[in-house]
This record gives structure tokens, sequence and C-alpha cells, in this order.
């Protein structure tokens, strides 16, 4: 199984477009790391992409609500509890994966983001998408400030699965 993108799942947004595509490119490098872990070749490369997916993931929730905030997309805050609900579901495997580097957990993860991912681009960041291209105005720049993210929220966690 791999997870790819396709134009399909275009958000018509180039910058989100690319975070999507680079996203799933590092999933597939969690693959490739969980195969070479299987082979006898040490988890550091599955060590080395699961950071750099943290952070990459962080980057890429905290862009997109800013991105369908300054656009009014109206279904702001339901987009926003389904990225939290993600997070809370990955770092709840990155805790068991903490506890026991297995080849098998890293199977889970690789499998569980790539569904999660595929799903969630094709489905609700298809609904911004449908929204933001129906309704092409944003917010004043003075609006913006008012932006209440839930970056704090977010640390708090991914500092969780670092142990
Ligand atoms: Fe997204
Ligand atoms: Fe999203």
């Amino acid at each position: 199984m791999t997870f790819t993108w396709n134009q399909n799942i275009s958000v018509a947004d180039e910058t989100l477009d690319e975070q999507h595509k680079n996203l799933l490119k590092q999933i597939e490098a969690l693959h490739k790391a969980q195969q070479a872990q299987q082979a006898g070749m040490g988890d550091k490369a599955v060590l080395e992409t699961l950071e750099f997916l943290d952070d990459y993931i962080l980057t890429h929730l905290l862009y997109e609500e800013s991105y369908m905030w300054k656009h009014k997309f109206p279904d702001f805050y339901a987009h926003r509890e389904i990225h939290s609900g993600f997070v809370r579901q990955y770092n709840a495997f990155k805790k068991k994966f903490a506890k026991n580097h297995s080849k098998n957990i890293t199977r889970d993860i690789y499998l569980f983001l790539g569904e999660w991912w595929i799903g969630h681009i094709s489905v609700e960041d298809d609904e911004y998408q449908e929204y933001i291209t129906a309704h092409p105005h944003s917010h004043p720049k003075n609006e913006i400030k008012n932006f209440h993210t839930s970056v704090q929220e977010y640390i708090v966690l991914s500092r969780v699965n670092r142990g």
C-alpha cells in the first residue's frame, strides 16, 4: 500500500498542496524506514522520520488553520477540532512507540498516518477548498490578529510524545 498525492485531492492552494505532498512523501519515507527496521537495520531512520513528521505536521496544521481563518471558513472551529483529535491520536501512538520501538508499532503508525491524512485531505480539507473557491474574500488585515490558534495546546501535546 502506498499513500500518494494526486491532483484529485488538490485544495486549490499551492502552499497547502505542497505541504500535503511533502507530508505524504514523509509518510512513505516512514514506510521505507519501517522496512529497514524490519530487515534488522535498526530504528535510526524511523526516529529521524518521526521527528521530521512531528514538526512538519504541526507547521501544516497551524498554517492551514490560519488560512481557513483568513478566508472566513464557517466550519473553522469544527475543522480545528478534527486537527486536535488527530494530534491526540497520533500522540497515543507515539507514547506506545516511546515505550517500545517495535517494528509492529512503527507499521501501525505508518498505516494510521497514511489513512488519516489521505482521508482528511480528500474529505475535510476539500470542504474548505470548496467554500474558499466559491467565496474568495479574506479577512481585513486587522482581523487576523484575533486568530486564536491552538498552538499552545499542540506544543504541549507534542512534548508529551518526545518524553
Ligand atoms: Fe491539510
Ligand atoms: Fe485539515
